[in-house]
């Protein structure tokens, strides 16, 4: 009797056992589909992106939910609800939590070099256009100590800063001079009106023509001007070296800036190999070359062999959106004084180089301002 009674004991308690591995196993098979999100759900404001985007794996269940645009416009967190149905047909809300974030700097279009004369006031803003991935108001301000009443040559920072902190800085000389020196043909400062009506001023042997920095045959550089690529230049390479990485293109800096002396011993080698003649249609004289002034570089293969990659069709047709010209285009041998470069780039900012690149008939910087590019001998 003892042992019968024993026995039924061992069963229920096994039969307990059973019932209870039985709904573990329901329950754990109920939910066992698995959804796996991107890496980084903190998505950057006004950028494309769907609901669908944000997963990036599933397993047993389907998605229901239509693909849809998530709004992006607004910073700050976002809740969005994704329909699915498991594999027992049952459907349930995967809700996913985002961040839209802005971590993109703002960008400034400037004019690097502004000058005034003493007790003219000038408004240092006017020609300043900011540009960020927001749609807020970006606050712009001038960085730096200077007078309009005190002669002198002020380097200050145009800043702009959006709301989430992102922070553009960017380098501008501005120059007050004394106005019994302005127009006088000093040594040092020379003022000239293009063809074109554009303002021109060399300053210490170096001209600006609205504001922009010329180099050619007819205006050259001091021995001592430059010291590299200027940050600018450099920046705004690498973003365009990295959306021609998109396109899966390869462009690489082959030669940036160089210094009186090296484009000395490089022009006397080819005038050596080829006569001074040849030479001048395709080589710098030294004070002469953009490579000097910090702003221009060749990439890739600097002859011919580039002209019919697609790295230097992609240049010459998307330069102008990082601030780049194409400075020697085809058929402008005569204006430019340079035979054809598919290579050679000249930063000017995206304003102007938009307006040389004409919808793909390239503009030269010479027939812009109404300028010649010719040696004085
Ligand atoms: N090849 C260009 C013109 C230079 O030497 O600067
Ligand atoms: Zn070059």
């Amino acid at each position: 009797m003892k042992r019968r009674k024993k026995r039924i004991r061992k069963s229920i308690y096994i039969i307990l056992i059973l019932i209870i591995i039985i709904v573990l196993i329901l329950v754990f098979k109920k939910d066992k589909y698995n959804i796996k999100l991107i890496d980084n759900l903190n998505i950057e404001i006004n950028s494309t992106i769907t609901n669908l985007d944000l997963i990036k794996d599933t397993s047993n269940c389907n998605i229901i939910s239509e693909e849809e645009k998530i709004d992006t416009s607004k910073l700050g967190k976002k809740d969005i609800n994704i329909l699915i149905k498991d594999k027992n047909n049952k459907e349930h809300n995967y809700p996913i939590s985002i961040n839209i974030v802005d971590t993109t700097i703002p960008s400034i279009e400037y004019k690097d070099y502004l000058t005034t004369t003493l007790g003219k006031k000038i408004d240092l803003l006017e020609n300043v256009v900011v540009t960020d991935n927001s749609n807020e108001d970006i606050d712009i301000s001038i960085e730096g100590d200077y007078s309009f009443d005190k002669v002198g040559t002020y380097k200050l920072y145009y800043v702009a800063k959006d709301s989430s902190g992102n922070v553009c800085k960017k380098e501008f000389t501005l120059e007050v001079e004394d106005s019994n020196m302005v127009g006088n043909n000093t040594d040092n400062i020379i003022e000239f009106t293009t063809s074109k009506g554009f303002k021109g001023i060399t300053k210490n042997g170096v001209t600006y023509i609205d504001g922009v920095l010329v180099v050619n045959k007819t205006y050259s550089l001091p021995d001592n001007y430059g010291n590299g690529l200027t940050s600018t230049t450099t920046s705004a390479f690498y973003k365009m070296q990295a959306a021609s990485k998109l396109e899966n293109l390869n462009i690489y800096l082959s030669s940036g800036f160089r210094s009186y002396s090296t484009q000395d011993r490089i022009y006397n080698n080819y005038v050596a190999r080829d006569g001074k003649e040849a030479a001048d249609t395709y080589s710098a004289r030294p004070g002469y070359s953009e490579h000097q002034s910090g702003l221009a570089f060749d990439v890739n293969q600097i002859n011919d062999t580039f002209n019919d990659s697609a790295e230097a069709k992609w240049l010459a047709n998307n330069c102008y959106k990082y601030g780049f010209i194409l400075r020697y285009p085809k058929g402008k041998e005569d204006i430019t004084g340079y035979k054809y470069e598919s290579w050679h780039f000249r930063y000017v900012g995206v304003d102007l180089a938009t307006k040389l690149y004409n919808n793909g008939d390239w503009i030269t910087l010479e027939e812009y301002f109404g300028i010649t590019s010719a040696y004085e001998e």
